[in-house]
């Protein structure tokens, strides 16, 4: 008999419940508060794992209790929300998928992993894999953006990044896909809302990046809380048994989101709570977060006959196997030892990572600084704000380790004259410091104008219905802007922000999001050109908040956009345009693409056709690009989308280098959910696009054709 079944048969009915009871310690708050645990309930076996808990000695004296103190001594799992680093903070994922560099995307997840682990963290309630195409949503900061390619991509990235490569064990950490699924399309952008999306949204859109995490050995799945299409997902059986458990043969373990099991109630699909916990358990969730209802209600849920006591055994034996890849049984103390040199380590990747993610969208020749420039006035409520770095999720992140934008400047230049002024704080009303922010900026040679909304405006429960800058932030821009020297506008934001008239004043915009513990030297870098930047927009710039849901691989419309036609798919006040597509990003060189061409021009199952394309760096600077391929299959029996992203590659070119960059393309590409959802591609034209953003207008293309072979 297997040391797990062992286990199961030696357990009573509250010590199985008590592994399916995942609790929080309130050392973050990430929900409302619910009340904590006591070691009491440790040692009495009613908890499987603790979460919002960190410090060796806190996690030690938890472990203590369970390991020695409770009946069957079952190890604790600890859990916690680490999205975009432990302690050593890198860029929220929204900035970090701009990257496009998979392998970075990796990196960071094992560094984080690794700073958490040799902290005895076990678990990651991330990566986050929310396609989203809604920046109103303030959770479109945790997650890779709107595009289910760069989320499948991601994703992989991610899981490895925080298991490794070997599927039985997780080291250093157990990865968690969340939220599972949809929560991305959550009606008006608000949170926690409903979601209504069609099947094939679903199986195009928001299932892609889950099937890759679970592909890639993800530990763990975590349900969203929104109610999808009619059904929460914490009680939606179709697609956690269907979909997970029996199409993609899912065998970790599902958890609920933060008290989802118990909010079935007001739902209002369980009567009462023994309902919530029958219907949660066979809709596949094993365990149950915060809301303590699988504890103290599954026994009457059982008495009633509402749950088989086999779902609870299934659901119990998948936790303890989690508790047994993480090495736990050998060794419930379980640290990962880390080099000397880490944190060292981990703050170089910091910056780089900083300055791979930092979009420039606007430079109007004045980037980066030109060898004179002497006197900089450094203006704005983002721009020595060390906490506001973090962005949201920051885990055991500290502002006191953060290099404010000021502050880089200052390492950078140390030869310049560097003055600050906030002009106005994030929000509020107060315009006293407009005068004196103004006043420093006559002087200067040029202006870095720190702008955008706070750390807390984005991620859990921060949406927002307007998305220009708030407070006074546009006052003091217009004001200082007028002063005449050349400004460059840096946005901190975890979405993009429609602030169209600056886009249009401001000499160069940078979105520099939130970019963690190093944001300041990452953003030095790149305004002294130190580093040239390369990251590409992840989700389309709205120009308006009308335009939203806007992304670029829309449907189709028998009536597209056209200028003499009145009868076709436009507003009457707002162009159709983003104010950027997805994939913009300057850099400091000029790139030119052509000559795209194919090996041949049919596209067959079994084997790839190479397309090509040339590229030339006609600047004298050194650059990395990103290429992208896109493609629109024409002639299918679901109509497709204008246009869907296939691959996309990086070239690193030299001044004045040309380059040939190849993509191997089979007709597998265009495969779509046919009727029955099942993948299918059908024979026909399509035609590629291949260029540096999702800019139609800028695109080189060619028609291939699909032949069944
Ligand atoms: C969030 C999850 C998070 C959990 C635990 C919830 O409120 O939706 O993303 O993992 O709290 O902190």
């Amino acid at each position: 008999m297997s040391h797990i079944d062992a286990l199961l048969r030696a357990m009573t009915l509250s010590e199985k419940l008590g592994q399916l009871n995942l609790v929080t310690a309130d050392q973050a708050i990430t929900g409302p508060s619910v009340g904590g645990t006591t070691t009491d309930d440790i040692c009495a076996g009613r908890v499987g794992g603790v979460f919002n808990l960190w410090g060796l000695d806190a996690l030690r004296r938890a472990q203590r209790c369970a390991v020695e103190e409770s009946r069957l001594g079952v190890p604790l799992l600890f859990g916690l929300d680490i999205l975009h680093g432990f302690r050593t903070i890198f860029p929220i994922p929204l900035a970090e998928a701009g990257a496009f560099d998979p392998d970075l995307w990796e990196r960071t997840a094992r560094a984080a992993a690794l700073e958490a682990a040799g902290e005895g963290i076990h678990l990651t309630f991330a990566p986050m894999l929310d396609i989203a195409r809604d920046p109103r949503w303030g959770r479109i900061a945790e997650g890779p953006g709107e595009d289910p390619l760069v989320g499948e991509k991601f994703a992989h990235a991610k899981v490895k990044g925080f298991q490794g490569d070997d599927v039985s064990r997780f080291y250093p950490l157990a990865a968690t896909a969340k939220h599972f699924c949809a929560g991305g399309a959550a009606t008006a952008g608000r949170d926690y809302a409903a979601v209504d999306v069609s099947e094939r949204a679903l199986h195009e859109v928001y299932l892609p990046p889950f099937r890759a995490a679970v592909a890639a050995g993800c530990a763990t799945i975590m349900t969203a809380f929104n109610n999808v299409n009619g059904a929460p997902m914490t009680a939606q059986s179709r697609l956690l048994n269907g979909y997970l458990r029996g199409r993609l043969n899912f065998d970790g373990v599902i958890m609920s989101d933060y008290a989802a099991v118990a909010e079935l109630v007001e739902h209002g699909v369980a009567a009462d709570q023994t309902e919530a916990a029958a219907i949660a358990l066979n809709a596949g969730v094993d365990m149950d977060m915060v809301s303590g209802v699988y504890l103290a209600h599954m026994p009457e849920a059982l008495a009633r006959g509402l749950v088989d006591p086999r779902a609870i055994d299934a659901a119990v034996a998948r936790v303890l196997r989690l508790k047994e890849r993480l090495g736990l049984f050998d060794d419930p103390y379980r640290v990962v030892r880390l080099d000397d040199d880490v944190k060292d380590t981990h703050r170089a990747l910091a910056r780089d990572a900083g300055r791979r993610s930092a979009t420039l969208l606007v430079n109007r020749g004045i980037l980066p600084f030109a060898a004179d420039i002497r006197r900089i006035a450094v203006i704005g409520p983002l721009a020595d704000a060390g906490a506001e770095m973090l962005g949201p999720w920051f885990a055991a992140g500290a502002a006191e380790n953060c290099v404010t934008i000021f502050e880089g400047l200052r390492r950078a230049l140390p030869n310049c004259e560097i003055a600050h002024h906030s002009g106005v704080a994030i929000e509020g009303d107060d315009e006293s410091g407009v005068v004196p922010a103004v006043a420093l900026a006559e002087g200067a040679d040029a202006v870095v104008l720190c702008l955008g909304e706070s750390a807390g405006m984005s991620g859990e429960a921060a949406c927002r219905a307007a998305l220009g800058l708030p407070g006074e932030q546009r006052r003091l821009a217009e004001r200082v802007m007028s002063a005449g020297a050349p400004t460059i506008a840096l946005l901190s934001s975890g979405r993009p922000l429609t602030v169209p008239w600056l886009f249009e004043r401001a000499q160069a915009v940078v979105a520099t999001w939130f970019l963690g513990d190093r944001a300041g030297e990452a953003i030095a870098d790149i305004l002294t050109g130190r580093f040239n930047p390369c990251a590409r927009l992840a989700v389309s710039w709205p120009r308006a908040v009308g335009q939203i849901p806007i992304f670029y691989a829309a449907g189709s419309t028998g009536r597209p956009f056209d200028a003499a036609n009145s009868y076709t798919s436009r507003y009457l006040d707002c162009s159709n345009e983003p104010q950027f597509p997805f994939g913009h990003g300057l850099s400091f060189a000029r790139t030119t693409l052509s000559n795209l061409r194919a090996d041949g021009r049919e596209l067959t199952t079994s084997r790839s056709t190479r397309i090509s394309v040339d590229v030339q760096n006609e600047s004298d600077v050194a650059t990395e690009e990103t290429i992208f391929l896109f493609a629109r299959d024409r002639d299918a029996r679901v109509a497709r989308p204008l246009m869907e992203l296939k691959d996309w590659r990086k070239v690193v070119l030299a001044p004045q280098q040309p380059a040939t960059v190849e993509f191997a393309l089979s007709a597998a590409a265009f495969a779509f959910p046919g009727e029955d959802m099942e993948p299918v591609v059908e024979p026909g034209d399509v035609d590629i696009f291949v260029g540096l953003s999702a800019d139609a207008a800028t695109l080189l293309s060619a028609r291939l054709r699909i032949v069944s072979a």
